[in-house]
């Protein structure tokens, strides 16, 4: 079963085909990254139009990399929510003209959800099942840090999120206070490759009697600690030393990948799942998924670095799993910037 997969659910616009939900065909990523960096985060508006520009080319190239017809796919599967309403309503309504022009079924399907199933496009991964249900699901991105169970296809509970930031949101944060560009994730694990270590440690988070996740006051101490040491606000007279600034990305990294790996550990003895899979933006982070496979003590599964950050492909398989149930159109699907998974 051939399944478009769309997505522009942030700063993405993304289009993949997908068979049996788990072989890639194509799998194209437009990012808008370096349109809002110049602004340190996403705008909104911009990256709706730039949406409305992309859609289109961007589609066209996820078939003609997949060498298919549109009368050869199966379906249609695109994120609906959560993200920001103006970019969803670009792919949403792009997705539901293909789908009814080429008389394709039409799905509206969850973004978190695809990021668990980016864990099924692995090569060499069994579709059925990976090392066995119940899994826990870490998802951790620019919006969300959230553990899910899955018992099943389709069958999830949502068990811890963050109580405010989001990991992929504390990352992008800390890099602005430590002069560094946007998105911060990718530029913290750069800079952080060149410690000499010795950095005092940060705090890790707790929120007691309970798995949720809470990055705020990380955030915060890094502001704090880069004000004192000269580096914040950014001053052109006295530019940041490199090295202070690869220490304290160093430290700030080891401490959120330290509060998630506890977390993942507890809710995999509580809840005695069979394995774990990692996704969404900050899954990309090698120091996490190094720490993850060394101290989690069940299989954990990372998509490869491509396919953690937003893409289509992951709708596409997510779209593979609800199709195969049923074969029924959504046309009615709105967006939904604060749907919630669980
Ligand atoms: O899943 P994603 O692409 O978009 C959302 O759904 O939000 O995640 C984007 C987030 C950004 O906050 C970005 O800084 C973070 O993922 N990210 C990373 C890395 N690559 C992307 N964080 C840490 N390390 C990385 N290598
Ligand atoms: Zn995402």
């Amino acid at each position: 079963m051939k399944i478009l997969g769309i997505e522009t659910s942030c700063d993405e616009t993304a289009a993949a085909v997908i068979e049996d939900g788990n072989y890639i065909h194509s799998n194209v990523v437009a990012s808008q990254a370096t349109l809002h960096a110049q602004y340190g985060g996403i705008v909104p508006e911009i990256a709706s139009r730039q949406h409305m520009i992309t859609i289109i080319p961007v589609i066209r190239q996820a078939l003609d990399e997949a060498s298919l017809d549109a009368h050869e796919l199966d379906g249609v599967a695109v994120t609906h929510g959560p993200g920001l309403a103006g970019s969803l309503l670009i792919g949403v309504n792009a997705a539901k003209g293909f789908a009814l022009s080429k008389e394709l079924p039409f799905i509206g399907l969850n973004h978190l959800e695809g990021h668990i199933y980016a864990a099924w496009l692995e090569e060499g991964v069994n579709p059925e099942v990976l090392p066995g249900f119940p899994l826990m699901c870490l998802i951790a991105s620019g919006g969300h840090t959230d553990l899910i169970l899955m018992k099943g296809h389709g069958d999830y509970t949502l068990i811890a999120r963050t109580r405010d930031d989001a990991a992929g949101e504390a990352f992008d944060k800390a890099a602005r206070a430590l002069g560094l560009g946007f998105p911060g994730g990718p530029e913290i694990q750069r800079v952080a490759e060149h410690s000499h270590g010795g950095e005092p440690r940060f705090p890790r988070p707790v929120v007691r009697n309970s798995l949720d996740f809470s990055f705020s006051g990380l955030k915060t101490a890094v502001a704090r600690r880069a004000e004192e040491y000269g580096m914040y606000p950014p001053s052109e007279d006295r530019p940041p030393d490199p090295q202070q600034v690869s220490n304290m990305a160093d430290a700030f990294q080891q401490a959120v990948v330290d509060s998630m790996v506890q977390r993942t550990i507890q809710a995999v003895e509580q809840f005695r799942v069979k394995g774990v899979i990692l996704g969404g933006g900050v899954a990309a982070n090698s120091h996490l998924r190094q720490e993850m496979h060394k101290r989690v003590p069940v299989e954990v599964i990372v998509p490869r670095p491509g396919l953690c950050t937003d893409n289509g492909a992951m709708m596409g398989a997510a779209g593979f799993f609800h199709f195969r149930n049923e074969i029924q159109s959504q046309w009615d699907v709105d967006v939904i910037p604060n749907l919630r998974l669980g």
